[in-house]
Protein backbone atom coordinates (compact mmCIF):
# COMPACT_ATOMS: atom_id res chain seq x y z
CA UNK A 1 0.00 0.00 0.00
CA UNK A 2 1.24 3.37 -0.88
CA UNK A 3 2.00 6.13 1.25
CA UNK A 4 2.68 10.10 1.29
CA UNK A 5 6.00 11.20 3.18
CA UNK A 6 7.80 14.42 3.35
CA UNK A 7 10.81 14.41 1.02
CA UNK A 8 13.87 14.10 2.99
CA UNK A 9 17.58 14.73 2.52
CA UNK A 10 18.11 10.82 2.23
CA UNK A 11 15.25 10.70 -0.30
CA UNK A 12 15.64 13.65 -2.31
CA UNK A 13 17.29 12.52 -4.75
CA UNK A 14 15.77 9.07 -5.27
CA UNK A 15 12.58 10.91 -6.00
CA UNK A 16 14.44 13.49 -8.69
CA UNK A 17 15.33 9.92 -10.31
CA UNK A 18 11.81 8.40 -10.27
CA UNK A 19 11.19 8.90 -14.49
CA UNK A 20 7.65 8.06 -16.44
CA UNK A 21 8.09 6.31 -19.89
CA UNK A 22 9.85 8.01 -22.42
CA UNK A 23 6.08 8.46 -24.72
CA UNK A 24 5.05 10.07 -21.14
CA UNK A 25 8.08 13.20 -21.03
CA UNK A 26 6.14 15.89 -22.31
CA UNK A 27 2.71 15.83 -20.18
CA UNK A 28 4.53 15.90 -16.87
CA UNK A 29 7.48 18.20 -15.12
CA UNK A 30 10.91 16.22 -14.13
CA UNK A 31 10.65 16.01 -9.99
CA UNK A 32 13.46 18.01 -9.60
CA UNK A 33 11.92 20.81 -11.55
CA UNK A 34 8.75 20.75 -9.84
CA UNK A 35 10.68 20.55 -6.56
CA UNK A 36 12.65 23.97 -7.50
CA UNK A 37 9.35 25.64 -8.42
CA UNK A 38 7.42 24.48 -5.16
CA UNK A 39 9.94 26.96 -3.64
CA UNK A 40 9.45 30.12 -5.73
CA UNK A 41 4.88 29.44 -4.99
CA UNK A 42 3.64 30.32 -1.98
CA UNK A 43 0.87 27.50 -0.69
CA UNK A 44 3.02 24.59 -2.60
CA UNK A 45 3.66 21.56 -1.12
CA UNK A 46 4.86 18.25 -2.61
CA UNK A 47 5.35 14.45 -1.04
CA UNK A 48 6.64 11.21 -2.48
CA UNK A 49 4.47 8.41 -3.11
CA UNK A 50 6.15 5.71 -1.14
CA UNK A 51 5.82 1.68 -1.01
CA UNK A 52 7.63 1.41 2.55
CA UNK A 53 10.57 3.63 2.54
CA UNK A 54 11.06 3.18 -1.41
CA UNK A 55 10.11 7.02 -3.17
CA UNK A 56 7.78 5.18 -6.28
CA UNK A 57 6.08 8.60 -7.52
CA UNK A 58 5.33 12.43 -6.65
CA UNK A 59 2.88 14.30 -6.38
CA UNK A 60 2.58 18.20 -5.94
CA UNK A 61 0.01 20.79 -5.24
CA UNK A 62 -0.74 24.42 -4.39
CA UNK A 63 -3.55 26.94 -3.61
CA UNK A 64 -6.37 28.16 -5.93
CA UNK A 65 -6.80 31.37 -6.37
CA UNK A 66 -10.55 30.91 -4.83
CA UNK A 67 -10.73 29.86 -1.25
CA UNK A 68 -10.93 26.22 -0.77
CA UNK A 69 -9.70 25.06 -3.76
CA UNK A 70 -6.53 23.72 -4.35
CA UNK A 71 -4.40 22.83 -7.25
CA UNK A 72 -2.82 19.01 -8.37
CA UNK A 73 -0.11 20.57 -9.71
CA UNK A 74 2.11 17.64 -10.54
CA UNK A 75 1.53 13.75 -10.40
CA UNK A 76 3.36 11.07 -11.82
CA UNK A 77 3.88 7.14 -11.02
CA UNK A 78 7.44 5.73 -11.39
CA UNK A 79 7.56 3.31 -15.68
CA UNK A 80 8.40 0.72 -13.46
CA UNK A 81 5.69 1.23 -11.11
CA UNK A 82 3.02 1.90 -13.24
CA UNK A 83 -0.45 -0.02 -13.77
CA UNK A 84 0.09 -1.63 -10.50
CA UNK A 85 -3.02 0.59 -8.94
CA UNK A 86 -0.45 2.86 -6.96
CA UNK A 87 -1.63 5.82 -9.29
CA UNK A 88 -5.04 5.69 -7.94
CA UNK A 89 -4.14 4.64 -4.66
CA UNK A 90 -1.85 7.69 -4.26
CA UNK A 91 -4.32 9.80 -5.96
CA UNK A 92 -7.04 8.73 -3.37
CA UNK A 93 -4.35 10.04 -0.35
CA UNK A 94 -3.59 12.96 -1.87
CA UNK A 95 -7.39 13.72 -2.11
CA UNK A 96 -8.06 12.82 1.50
CA UNK A 97 -4.60 14.74 2.27
CA UNK A 98 -6.06 18.09 0.71
CA UNK A 99 -9.67 17.43 2.71
CA UNK A 100 -8.08 17.31 5.81
CA UNK A 101 -6.08 20.65 4.70
CA UNK A 102 -9.56 21.83 4.25
CA UNK A 103 -9.79 22.21 0.82
CA UNK A 104 -13.03 21.49 -0.14
CA UNK A 105 -12.34 21.23 -4.40
CA UNK A 106 -9.43 20.64 -6.72
CA UNK A 107 -8.48 21.20 -10.25
CA UNK A 108 -5.70 19.89 -12.30
CA UNK A 109 -4.87 19.79 -15.98
CA UNK A 110 -4.06 17.92 -18.48
CA UNK A 111 -1.61 17.67 -21.47
CA UNK A 112 -3.92 16.18 -24.26
CA UNK A 113 -2.94 13.36 -27.01
CA UNK A 114 -1.87 9.41 -27.02
CA UNK A 115 -0.16 9.01 -23.62
CA UNK A 116 -2.63 11.52 -21.48
CA UNK A 117 -3.66 11.22 -18.25
CA UNK A 118 -6.90 12.37 -18.84
CA UNK A 119 -8.76 8.83 -18.85
CA UNK A 120 -6.78 8.15 -15.54
CA UNK A 121 -8.25 11.07 -13.87
CA UNK A 122 -11.80 10.71 -15.38
CA UNK A 123 -11.85 7.60 -14.10
CA UNK A 124 -11.07 9.27 -10.53
CA UNK A 125 -13.73 11.39 -10.20
CA UNK A 126 -12.57 14.13 -12.11
CA UNK A 127 -14.81 16.25 -14.96
CA UNK A 128 -14.22 18.14 -17.65
CA UNK A 129 -14.23 21.79 -17.20
CA UNK A 130 -14.69 22.48 -21.24
CA UNK A 131 -11.81 24.73 -20.99
CA UNK A 132 -7.69 25.55 -21.17
CA UNK A 133 -4.97 27.10 -18.55
CA UNK A 134 -3.37 30.01 -20.52
CA UNK A 135 -0.27 27.44 -21.25
CA UNK A 136 -3.29 24.90 -23.34
CA UNK A 137 -3.37 22.73 -20.85
CA UNK A 138 -7.20 20.56 -20.57
CA UNK A 139 -8.86 21.79 -16.55
CA UNK A 140 -10.55 19.25 -14.68
CA UNK A 141 -12.10 19.66 -11.45
CA UNK A 142 -13.75 17.48 -8.80
CA UNK A 143 -15.62 18.42 -5.26
CA UNK A 144 -13.34 16.89 -2.09
C1 LIG B 1 -1.20 8.69 -14.91
C2 LIG B 1 -0.39 7.81 -13.96
C3 LIG B 1 -0.09 8.58 -12.68
C4 LIG B 1 -1.18 6.54 -13.64
O1 LIG B 1 -0.44 5.77 -12.71
P1 LIG B 1 -0.60 4.15 -12.64
O2 LIG B 1 0.05 3.70 -11.39
O3 LIG B 1 -0.12 3.54 -13.91
O4 LIG B 1 -2.19 4.01 -12.56
P2 LIG B 1 -3.04 2.78 -11.95
O5 LIG B 1 -2.29 1.51 -12.20
O6 LIG B 1 -3.40 3.10 -10.55
O7 LIG B 1 -4.33 2.84 -12.88
C5 LIG B 1 -5.64 3.05 -12.36
C6 LIG B 1 -6.61 2.94 -13.52
O8 LIG B 1 -6.37 4.02 -14.44
C7 LIG B 1 -6.12 3.50 -15.74
N1 LIG B 1 -5.14 4.36 -16.39
C8 LIG B 1 -3.85 4.54 -16.06
N2 LIG B 1 -3.26 5.44 -16.86
C9 LIG B 1 -4.23 5.83 -17.74
C10 LIG B 1 -4.25 6.76 -18.83
N3 LIG B 1 -3.18 7.48 -19.18
N4 LIG B 1 -5.42 6.92 -19.50
C11 LIG B 1 -6.54 6.22 -19.17
N5 LIG B 1 -6.57 5.34 -18.13
C12 LIG B 1 -5.42 5.15 -17.43
C13 LIG B 1 -5.59 2.10 -15.50
O9 LIG B 1 -5.80 1.28 -16.65
C14 LIG B 1 -6.45 1.67 -14.33
O10 LIG B 1 -7.73 1.29 -14.82
P3 LIG B 1 -8.59 0.09 -14.15
O11 LIG B 1 -9.10 0.63 -12.86
O12 LIG B 1 -9.67 -0.12 -15.15
O13 LIG B 1 -7.65 -1.05 -13.99
C15 LIG B 1 0.96 7.37 -14.62
O14 LIG B 1 0.65 6.75 -15.86
C16 LIG B 1 1.93 8.48 -14.87
O15 LIG B 1 2.75 8.79 -14.01
N6 LIG B 1 1.88 9.09 -16.08
C17 LIG B 1 2.85 10.09 -16.51
C18 LIG B 1 2.75 11.38 -15.76
C19 LIG B 1 1.41 12.07 -15.91
O16 LIG B 1 0.85 12.16 -17.00
N7 LIG B 1 0.93 12.59 -14.77
C20 LIG B 1 -0.30 13.35 -14.69
C21 LIG B 1 -0.17 14.73 -15.14
S1 LIG B 1 0.62 15.78 -13.99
Amino acid sequence: MVALREVTRETVRAVCALEVHDHQKGYVASNALSIAQAHFEPGAAFRAVCLGAQPIGFAQWRRGDVPGLAILWRFMIDRAQQGRGHGRAALESVLLHLRTEGFSAVETSVVRGPASPLGFYLAQGFVELGRETPRGEWLLARPL
